[in-house]
């Protein structure tokens, strides 16, 4: 049995001579300084503390040593490995902090910027009003009918019982849509912007048979100028109402039932004696001021803006339908009758919400349509 080799000299195993350690310590410690963030410090870790790591290795031959020279490279690795965890550490929470900081900048929320949210639209006044009007038709079982904007002449007057020479036909009143002029053509095309609702009547009439009960809401045009009173663009809502044996009586409750139902339950309509060609007997429409219920009337110390002190707002015409539209739309006038009334809305939103400018409505400046945005 041979002694133990007591002349073995630990500096012959070249990974643990002191000057060897020290260098690899000394690279890890540069590696680690080196390192600008974190995965390249956790790169430098692998590379200097793992498993494969020199000082690993080194730390592994120390098994192979003579029991006297273990301790010695023990202690000189265990340092070394030591100050590589700790520059390791140190240099760890270094990267973490200034990433940190870094973040903080970056990711800065600056609470006091105006936000830059697009700011909610409105709906329009008149959409919402109309509606309104509809809905109190449509909740009594009327449909709701509608016809185009750019007309038939024979639906805007001559189904409406307006002779040829019927003041309303002339320019001053009527866009007509311009024809091509030619050999066989004078330009006349037959065709208009519809200057009221009324012809969605004549629609409705040949599109059905009776019972007919339709309120039709839609834009119309006339050749007015735009001011504080007229636009050449509005809108009215018509309503027509044909079957047997109606008569002047339910115009009247339908119109209470309107006013009541958009104004309070102590409204009421009165009926003047008019004349429009589709209706016969024909009546203007007034609606109790909703306002004064006509407690002004003579009354010097209750004055009324509203309705000038007069009691009454005047709506829109009304009536029972001509039998003439109804041949022309082919109802027999011996079974059925009916009644019909238009209005504008532009008048009623003037009164309903003192608008005094009809410009307001037109211009679509969304500060004159964002508070009414709110109603249904
Ligand atoms: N169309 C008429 C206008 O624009 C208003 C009107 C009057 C409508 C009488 C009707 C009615 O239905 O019966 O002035």
């Amino acid at each position: 049995m041979s002694a133990p080799n007591k002349s073995y000299d630990p500096v012959e195993v070249e990974a643990l001579k002191p000057e060897e350690i020290e260098r690899m310590r000394d690279e890890a410690l540069a590696a680690f300084a080196a390192a600008g963030d974190l995965d390249a410090l956790q790169e430098a870790k692998v590379a200097h503390t793992g498993g494969t790591s020199p000082l690993a290795l080194a730390n592994r031959e120390i098994g192979a040593l003579p029991p006297h020279a273990k301790a010695d490279a023990g202690k000189r690795v265990g340092q070394a490995r030591g100050a590589v965890n700790k520059a390791l550490a140190a240099r760890q929470t270094e990267l973490e902090a200034e990433r940190d900081a870094r973040v903080l900048v970056e990711e800065a929320v600056d609470v006091t910027l105006p936000y830059d949210r697009v700011p909610a639209g409105a709906r329009h006044p008149l959409t919402t009003m109309m509606e309104r009007v509809s809905d109190v038709f449509v909740s009594m079982g009327y449909e709701i009918a509608e016809g185009p904007e750019v007309e038939a002449e024979w639906f805007n007057f001559d189904a409406l019982n307006f002779t040829p020479d019927h003041p309303a036909r002339q320019m001053q009143d009527t866009f007509f849509v311009q024809g091509a002029k030619g050999a066989d053509s004078d330009g006349e095309s037959g065709v208009v912007l519809r200057t009221h609702t009324s012809p969605v009547q004549a629609r409705a009439l040949l599109d059905r048979e009776p019972p007919v009960y339709v309120v039709c809401p839609g834009r119309v045009y006339r050749t007015d100028e735009l001011d504080a009173t007229h636009t050449p663009v509005f809108h009215q809502i018509e309503l027509l109402a044909v079957d047997e044996g109606l008569t002047m009586a339910d115009l009247k409750g339908t119109l209470d039932h309107m006013v009541q139902s958009l104004f309070g339950a102590d409204m009421k309509t009165r009926l003047r004696p008019n004349y429009f060609p589709f209706t016969e007997p024909s009546a203007e429409m007034d609606m109790l001021c909703y306002v004064c219920k006509g407690e002004s009337v003579g009354n010097p110390d209750r004055s009324c803006r509203t309705c000038s002190s007069e009691g009454w707002i005047e709506l829109g015409g009304c009536g029972m339908v001509n039998p003439r539209v109804l041949i022309a739309c082919g109802v027999d006038p011996e079974k059925y009758s009916g009644f019909a009334f238009g209005f504008g809305i532009e008048r009623m939103l003037m009164f309903r919400h003192n608008v005094e400018d009809m410009r307001d409505m037109v211009e679509g400046d969304v500060r004159f349509t964002r508070p009414f945005g709110m109603e249904i």
